[in-house]
């Protein structure tokens, strides 16, 4: 048996309890972990509210990153043993005592990060890394505006374009957060409640725009991400928080700035996608991992008790960077 985090619904309100259920067995491929810190994620909250449906077959537990211990192996993994330290990109099931998952979504978590870190890492840095290079092709020196520049996705973000020696922009929502992506390393920092982003950006750049464009606001963004793309720009969407819908969008400066619009969800990509994103992600950043260049950003740590707090804080748009359950 393990104790899980079941949403429940009461009086039209989704209410979480700690639950116990069967504990997942694993296949021949999987591993079986022993969960001892969940990273909450955006996606976490919406699932929750009945907004995001876990794909078809897959755990209906909330949880898209975990760090634990490997406690039982299938027969055909390869490169991992009872006892190693893990952290694995989920696509669901992580609010929870175990959780089973693919060896090829598995990460070992370098020594000098433990598990409430290592929780931190998978969804926000692989989601930032395939957005960044696989979808937009960043290229050294080019500029970058990343929209919501304190989540998460954006703190992963910030620091994979500073360290391939991109120059990053970012927009937030309050001076507060402003100041803190600025330390993380971002060049310039705009608030969007209090300035207009894409003119400061297009002033900032001397007139030549963003190369690439993460965003995750969606809605009236569209036409101002497209006012300040550079020529050959990459406007990548991997989410809509204002809106999903956009009007009033200019065709012809799409066609004259040769622009590409990109749309990606990452849980809903195969195992083959995700597991070579992994090999990528470490090919590529695994050195400044390991060299603590590159760090997990932790907002708050709670027992897995208060989840409610942790996705409260998050609806409020309070967190900078992670908010991770610990699992007991
Ligand atoms: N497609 C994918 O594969 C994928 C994977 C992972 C995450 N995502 C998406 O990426 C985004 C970030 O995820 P996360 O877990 O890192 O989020 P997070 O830590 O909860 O941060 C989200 C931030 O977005 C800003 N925001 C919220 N509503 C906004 C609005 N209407 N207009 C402008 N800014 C708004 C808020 O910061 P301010 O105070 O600065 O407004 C908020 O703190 C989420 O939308 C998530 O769904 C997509």
């Amino acid at each position: 048996m393990m104790k899980y985090i079941e949403v429940l619904d009461q009086n039209g309100l989704k209410a979480m309890k700690i639950s116990e259920q069967e504990a997942p067995k694993n296949t021949d491929f999987e591993v079986k972990i022993a969960v001892y810190a969940a990273g909450v994620n955006r996606a976490d909250v919406l699932q929750r509210l009945g907004n995001y449906p876990p794909p078809e077959g897959i755990s209906s537990i909330l949880g898209l990153e975990v760090a634990g211990e490997i406690v039982a192996i299938g027969c055909q993994v390869q490169g991992f043993k009872k006892g190693d330290r893990v952290m694995a990109l989920l696509p669901g099931g992580g609010y929870a005592q175990f959780v089973v998952v693919d060896y090829r979504l598995l990460m070992p978590i370098p020594k000098h990060l433990d598990y409430i870190q290592a929780a931190g890492i998978p969804e926000v840095f692989l989601t930032a890394y395939q957005t960044l290079f696989n979808l937009a092709r960043l290229r050294p020196k080019e500029q970058v505006l990343i929209h919501a520049g304190a989540s998460g996705v954006g703190t992963a973000a910030i620091q994979l374009a500073n360290i391939w020696g991109a120059q990053v922009s970012v927009t937030v929502g309050s001076d507060e957060k402003a100041r803190f992506c600025q330390k993380l390393g971002a060049d310039k920092a705009y608030n969007y409640k209090t300035q207009s982003w894409s003119t400061l950006l297009l002033e900032h750049t001397a007139g030549q725009g963003a190369d690439v464009i993460l965003d995750c606001v969606g809605g009236d963004y569209l036409s101002k991400n497209i006012d300040c793309a550079a020529l050959d720009g990459r406007i990548i969407l991997i989410a809509y928080m204002s809106n999903a819908w956009a009007n009033e969008i200019n065709l012809g400066k799409i066609l004259q700035k040769r622009l590409t619009f990109k749309g990606s969800t990452l849980r809903s990509r195969s195992l083959a996608y995700k597991s070579d994103l992994i090999h990528s992600f470490n090919r590529h950043y695994k050195v400044a991992l390991v060299a603590k260049e590159l760090k997990p950003i932790i907002d708050w740590v709670l027992p897995w008790e208060l989840a409610d707090q942790a996705h409260q804080r998050m609806i409020q748009n309070l967190n900078k960077g992670k908010i991770i359950l610990t699992i007991s």
